[in-house]
């Protein structure tokens, strides 16, 4: 059901007859604060633009303290980015204006699916809040691109929901060409971005109406990078960091997704990780730039126990044994991911790998790396065994030269 306040008689009909037969119309203030005290399983509330924003704003900071899993839309003549803070601020999960009608149903449908997923997240389950400690926070980095960031991160996150027993948000951190939306076949409603009009504003019930939650896998949640690569400015290396803190604190898991790059932001994600996933292909390039990272990691005294390096498409026959990699890299591998084209097949779908085909080698390659070093809190491969250890020689050195 849906709950819907406008003061205004003939608007109040057009919107019930845009939002289906189960709108309950209420005409006062009064009257749908009765209506929420006696349904207590009502999951969305639409305030028309004839409320004022005050009294519309007052509802929405009350009911995400006492009824967290329920959305208010915003309903506005005009939105412009002052109303936008000022709601997301207040709790207000989305603003829309009034014409756009197929919008307000749309994001009708969001709120309540979000409240579905809210719900269906095991009661009981073991929330990070109620410990007072944080959710693992794992951030897969490569600094070359195209080596499975996108691929890993996404599949890991599902991974780690474990069929909806945790709650997991998936950020992505790669601002300017950021592809989970599309790889989960998302339609957000809102982006990274929209966190910067909140400021000094941000909390825990303004960054979570940001989140696009996935329709078909329970407890997963993502925040998605700016649809436009231009609108990222502003998203500050402080911004990243409240953000990350934040869902940390909702969220049993946090996994990151990142740009190519060591970027400000990748380095607030890497600071505040609890793992990370250096991933990296067969083939010289991809490796050289891994073994950049590690020093960078080493010279920025990153703890080595924090370290998990993932090859990706191990199986290529390209002429690197493994063995050669590990005492090139002087890390061990800690997972192997195979190579198959149903990868690039699943991501056109928009369906993960480990959803659509959990048996698939690539599938539970990246269920056990899940297993063995996210869920059971390991904390990566630090120790170096001797046999990787004083060889300095390797695939990387660069040629003496010949005299
Ligand atoms: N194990 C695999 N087997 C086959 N194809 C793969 C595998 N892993 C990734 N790919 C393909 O390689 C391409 C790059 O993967 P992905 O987008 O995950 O990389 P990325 O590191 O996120 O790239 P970018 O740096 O551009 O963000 C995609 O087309 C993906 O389908
Ligand atoms: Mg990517």
């Amino acid at each position: 059901m849906t709950a819907l306040l406008d003061y205004d008689a003939s608007t109040a009909e057009t919107l019930r007859s845009a939002l289906g037969p189960d709108t309950v119309v209420l005409p006062t203030f009064d009257a749908l604060k009765r209506h929420l005290e006696t349904h207590l399983g009502e999951d969305a509330v639409v305030i028309g633009a004839s409320v004022d924003i005050e009294s519309a704003l007052a509802l929405a900071s009350s009911m995400r303290v006492n009824r967290p899993s329920m959305g208010v839309v915003l309903v506005r003549r005009r939105v412009d980015t002052s109303v936008l803070a000022d709601a997301l601020r207040s709790g207000v999960r989305e603003v829309v204006e009034e014409r756009d009608l197929p919008g307000i149903n749309a994001a009708v449908a969001r709120v309540k699916s979000l409240a579905s997923s809210l719900r269906e997240t095991v009661p009981g389950a073991s929330s990070p809040d109620d410990s007072g400690e944080h959710g693992r926070l794992v951030t897969v980095f490569s600094a070359k691109g195209g080596c499975g960031k996108t691929t890993l991160s996404t599949n890991l996150a599902v991974a780690l929901t474990e069929g909806g027993r945790n709650r997991v948000c998936l950020v992505d951190l790669d601002l300017s060409f950021g592809d989970v939306a599309i790889a989960l076949q998302l339609f957000p409603a809102h982006t990274i971005v929209d966190a910067v009009a909140l400021g000094d504003g941000i909390d825990v019930s303004s960054i979570e109406s940001l989140l696009t939650p996935h329709s078909n896998i329970s407890g997963l949640f993502t925040l998605v990078a700016p649809l436009d690569p231009g609108s990222n400015r502003g998203i500050s290396a402080e911004l990243v960091r409240k953000i990350l803190e934040i869902l940390r604190q909702e969220f049993d898991y946090v996994v990151v997704d990142t740009p190519p790059a060591f970027d400000e932001q990748v380095l607030e994600a890497l600071d505040q990780s609890d793992l990370i996933a250096l991933i990296a292909t067969l083939d010289i390039p991809a490796l050289k730039n891994l073994k950049l990272t590690l020093e960078t990691l080493d010279e920025i005294n990153f703890p080595r126990e924090k370290w998990a390096v993932v090859l990706n498409r191990s199986d290529s026959k390209v002429g690197l044994a493994l063995n050669e990699v590990e005492k090139t890299l002087r890390v061990p591998i800690s997972i192997q991911i195979p190579s198959s084209r149903d990868v690039p097949a699943a991501i056109n779908r928009g369906v993960p790998i480990i959803f659509d085909n959990p048996k698939h080698p690539v599938s539970v390659a990246i269920r056990q790396f899940a297993e063995k070093y996210v869920l059971t809190g390991h904390h990566g491969d630090s120790s170096i065994p001797p046999e990787l250890r004083s060889d300095r020689r390797g695939l990387l050195r660069r040629k003496a030269k010949t005299p």
